[in-house]
């Protein structure tokens, strides 16, 4: 039934990430309703004002207020940032100790109110959490995801853009497993201007002849780890990714999206969320795209999916 509150978002974490994923959902116009939550009320209340406070020159007014967890049940989407801000020259598992307890409480407070929307969790270590938070609230699988390799797949556009000076959406393709240090480039799905990427580089030899696969790809990986190191923490590339998957659900798109989903068979994986192209709906993660990985990268998806299983175990 669609009701009076329909596009109703929740976010959950007002730091960094949670406010400017804010803007990104208010300066696109994807909801009507837009509802902030902190532990931290104050926070909260003031992103909500200083958000609102742009109404006038924004496209459509979507109203923002601070509010708490009975705004949840009959929100569409409710997006949880809790974490602190990373330190440097760590992983995204090494934030697990910090984050677990603040996601399970999030996640019971969420599911008290009678939430029955889709929970898009982008706190780190985002796969792990994922898994919880679905574990947890015991909603269907299609009804939480993790914002996964989403943010990787963006940067190695960004970054084949950089090298090669064209386009970064000239660029087709995935990074896939983990979003953490043991993602992978599938260079088997990449391509550019609708060639296999090998092929043009390949083609393109007087121009390209300095790019190389193995650099893009450990660019790729490293990318959050220099922003944090250059600047605290990331925000920007996380906060388009999250309003990117916002209106893709909301707007029931039906993008394919690499987002972290749970794999049940797929893959040959069991029991984990990993970063795998993944078509949005309304109703949130819908059918995993079952690429024809190589052998190699096949091998690289176990890996991610053994060691996020690994950080899993004895969680519940
Ligand atoms: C990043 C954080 C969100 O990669 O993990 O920017």
């Amino acid at each position: 039934m669609v009701t009076m509150n329909r596009n109703k978002v929740v976010i959950v974490g007002t730091g960094q990430v949670g406010a400017t994923a804010a803007f990104g959902i208010v300066t696109h116009g994807l909801c009507n309703e837009l509802v902030l939550i902190d532990h931290f009320a104050a926070k909260a209340l003031g992103e909500a004002h200083d958000l609102d406070d742009g109404s006038e020159f924004q496209d459509r007014h979507v109203k923002v207020r601070a509010g708490d967890y009975a705004d949840c049940k009959d929100a569409d989407i409710v997006v949880i940032t809790v974490g602190r801000k990373p330190p440097a020259n760590s992983t995204r598992l090494a934030e697990l100790g910090f984050t677990v307890g603040l996601v399970g409480e999030v996640v019971d407070n969420v599911m008290a109110s009678g939430f029955d929307g889709v929970i898009v969790m982008v706190s780190n270590p985002v796969d792990v959490m994922a898994w919880y938070a679905w574990k947890r609230s015991g909603l269907p699988r299609t009804q939480v995801l993790g914002t996964g390799t989403a943010l990787d797949t963006s940067r190695l556009k960004t970054i084949i853009g950089e090298e090669t000076g064209l386009d970064p959406r000239n660029v087709g393709g995935f990074v896939m497993g983990e979003h953490g240090d043991s993602q992978f480039t599938a260079w088997s799905t990449v391509s550019l201007g609708g060639k296999p990427f090998a092929r043009f580089l390949a083609d393109n030899q007087d121009r390209f002849a300095s790019v190389s696969t193995a650099e893009i790809e450990e660019k790729t990986r490293m990318r959050g780890n220099e922003i944090v190191a250059a600047k605290g923490g990331t925000n920007f590339g996380i906060a388009s990714t999250v309003a990117g998957i916002v209106q893709t659900i909301l707007w029931d798109e039906r993008r394919i999206v690499p987002v972290s989903t749970l794999l049940d068979g797929e893959y040959g994986e069991h029991d984990v969320f990993l970063g795998v192209p993944t078509e949005l709906r309304a109703n949130g993660a819908n059918e995993i795209v079952e690429l024809e990985l190589n052998a190699e990268e096949q091998a690289k998806l176990h890996h991610s999916a053994e060691l996020v299983r690994s950080y899993c175990e004895g969680l519940l």
